[in-house]
């Protein structure tokens, strides 16, 4: 069996075809800009975490990958989204993004926000155009729930409106499963539709993804004070004034916590068989340093 390094990387191979296809001939359109300014952000790397779920819970279903590719460019079109919106002056107003200037660095904040609204609105073009009529319907209704103001958008708000004051556990909790957390479940969820897998394979998804998103953003807000700026592609230090988990726990705390939430993760995926990849991946991700 392949290490999950080595099925990643070629994953990504894969994914970065498909997704640098996407908007190749827009070049001609006569809002060429507002492409390539989408194309700026999309084809800037990042990790591709949130495809690479969706992959592995639709082989893990009895998928193909192919099955999957609508939905693993749609997760990640909204993902992108999100960073270009939360980099905004108005928002984090952060410079650099996956090792290079933020979109309104060098678009503007206008062509900036623009971008961002291209790139959400299309994710579910491609999956209505990519999906089967019964699977569309289903992956757009997660993808938007989880997206949306039920869930990501939510979230943003929900952080930006709690900057000037402190906050219990479970408000953080509530803020931080939406605000990444609910990206990461349709991911995972979407995965498990595109393989028509069944409901308890749909429930092990959720509790997975909800492990996994808690411990990915209580390690960003680790690596905020701890990570190396080259290695992130993106500032460090920037959330001093934010409730993160480090402010509310402190870096050992979370560090135990992080194991914990893996450990969940981990524990959700018994019903379902093929899961050596997601089992190692939530431990990769326990540890990583960008
Ligand atoms: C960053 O997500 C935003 C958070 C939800 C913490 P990633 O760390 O997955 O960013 P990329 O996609 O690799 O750039
Ligand atoms: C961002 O959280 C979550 C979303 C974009 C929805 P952060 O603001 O902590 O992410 P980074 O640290 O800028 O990547
Ligand atoms: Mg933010
Ligand atoms: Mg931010
Ligand atoms: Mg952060």
């Amino acid at each position: 069996m392949k290490t999950l390094n080595e099925a990643w990387a070629a994953v990504n191979r894969r994914f970065e075809r498909k997704l640098s296809s996407c908007y190749q001939q827009a070049d001609v359109e006569p809002q060429a800009r507002l492409f390539e300014a989408m194309n700026y952000s999309l084809l800037a790397g990042g990790k591709r975490l949130r495809p690479f779920l969706t992959y592995l819970f639709c082989v893990a279903c009895g998928g193909s990958v192919a099955d999957a590719d609508p939905a693993a460019l749609a997760i990640e079109m909204i993902h992108t989204y999100s960073l270009i919106h939360d980099d905004l002056p108005a928002m984090d107003n952060d410079d650099y993004r996956r090792g290079r200037l933020t979109n309104h660095k060098v678009y503007g904040d206008a062509l900036a926000i623009l971008a961002g609204d291209g790139l959400l609105t299309d994710a579910f073009r491609i999956l209505v155009e990519g999906l089967a009529p019964e699977k569309a319907a289903a992956c757009v209704k997660v993808l938007s729930e989880n997206a949306g103001p039920y869930g990501m958008v939510g979230g943003q708000v929900l952080d930006m409106e709690s900057e000037e004051r402190a906050l219990t556990e479970q408000e953080v909790l509530d803020i931080q499963s939406r605000k990444t957390g609910c990206l990461i479940r349709a991911a995972c969820e979407m995965g498990v539709l595109c393989a028509d897998g069944s409901d308890e394979q749909r429930a092990a998804a959720r509790s997975y993804a909800d492990g996994i998103g808690l411990a990915f953003q209580i390690r960003d807000d680790m690596l905020d004070v701890t990570g190396d700026a080259a290695k992130l592609g993106k500032a460090v230090g920037v959330d001093a004034n934010k409730n993160t988990f480090v402010r509310l726990y402190g870096l050992s705390k979370c560090a135990e916590l992080v194991n914990k939430y893996t450990a969940t993760a981990a524990a959700a995926l018994a019903p379902m068989k093929k899961t050596e990849l997601l089992y190692a991946l939530a431990w990769l991700l326990a540890e990583r340093d960008h």
